[in-house]
């Protein structure tokens, strides 16, 4: 079997898309809700609904993609909405929203405190990582910003969330993002969002593939797996272990589930796969993914989870 536990819930397979990929509307969101992926999360989600960045903004390359949105979406209410009408109609099928914000960190707390009135009551993913914002930092890069945040959400949040964090490169930081996110109760972290302000170069035009910040724009897919799987790994080692972990980044085939799960990964998210593959990739990762469970006789995912070895 195939089945994930996630903060209190058995899923029939850890995959979910990454948050942005075929998540904008409540027909792309019902479309995944009927896919063989095991969960879903929704769009990141700002204050007022937003157009995003001027197109071209998001390419598939061979090893990836290179994207520079700008969080284009609908609006928290709209999202919101669609989450309380989706929560009580299909109360055993639980899923994430993405939370965002445009403004900054104000945003982020009003954001949050709508949702903490409102009646939804399931996970959310606060997006503490998006690069692409022209002129506004990623949250999560400010460590004293990130534990200000969480201090002002936590003294009146009182649902499950967890945050979706950027891709870390020092062991220093790794130590420096944990030890902020251990004084919390969240739920979940999810490494890693995209690399951020990657550049892509095209061959037979020597320019730029997308429009937005002169071309920079945050990595995914191939690229990234590496990263992804460290960071996996060096949050699983240093988080408290009441504090899940989604594995998001270079999940291609089931071979790079398995490596995200032996890292500590609880649940897996496919953003570039996804755009490239559409919503088929779940029903061949988890076939993938069962083949390799079987060939090395394991019955669950729980038999090798965090379990990866060293010399
Ligand atoms: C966008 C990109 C991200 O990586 C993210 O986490 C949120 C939003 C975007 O450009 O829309």
């Amino acid at each position: 079997t195939l089945q994930a536990t996630f903060y209190g819930h058995t899923y029939d397979n850890p995959f979910m898309n990454a948050s942005g990929v075929h998540c904008m509307t409540t027909a792309e969101l019902d479309a995944l809700a009927d896919s063989a992926a095991g969960s879903f999360v929704t769009k990141s989600a700002t204050a007022e609904a937003r157009e995003g960045n001027p197109e071209p903004r998001y390419v598939n390359v061979d090893l990836g993609s290179i994207n520079s949105m700008g969080l284009p979406n609908l609006g928290l209410d709209y999202y919101l909405d669609y989450a309380i009408k989706r929560q009580a109609s299909h109360p055993d099928q639980p899923f994430v929203m993405s939370v965002a914000s445009y403004q900054g960190f104000d945003e982020y707390v009003t954001n949050m405190r709508k949702i903490q009135e409102s009646d939804y009551t399931g996970l959310v993913e606060l997006n503490l990582s998006c690069p692409n914002v022209p002129g506004k930092p990623q949250m999560a890069y400010d460590f004293e910003d990130t534990d200000r945040l969480l201090t002002e959400i936590f003294a009146f949040y009182t649902k499950p969330f967890g945050v979706k964090l950027p891709p870390y490169f020092d062991i220093m930081h790794f130590d420096k993002i944990a030890a902020v996110l251990n004084q919390f109760d969240l739920k979940f972290v999810n490494c890693i969002n995209s690399i951020g302000n990657g550049l892509y170069i095209d061959k037979a035009t020597d320019t730029v593939v997308i429009k937005p910040k002169g071309g920079f724009g945050g990595i995914g897919g191939e690229y990234v797996k590496p990263t992804a799987l460290a960071n996996v790994r060096a949050l699983k080692q240093r988080l408290n272990p009441s504090i899940e972990i989604i594995g998001t980044g270079g999940i291609l085939t089931g071979r790079d589930a398995y490596e995200h799960l032996l890292c500590g990964a609880s649940m897996l998210q496919v953003g570039t796969q996804l755009e490239k593959e559409g919503l088929g990739v779940f029903d061949r990762l988890t076939k993938e993914l069962l083949a390799i469970l079987e060939s090395k006789g394991y019955a669950s995912i729980a038999e090798f989870k965090g379990k990866l070895g060293t010399l």
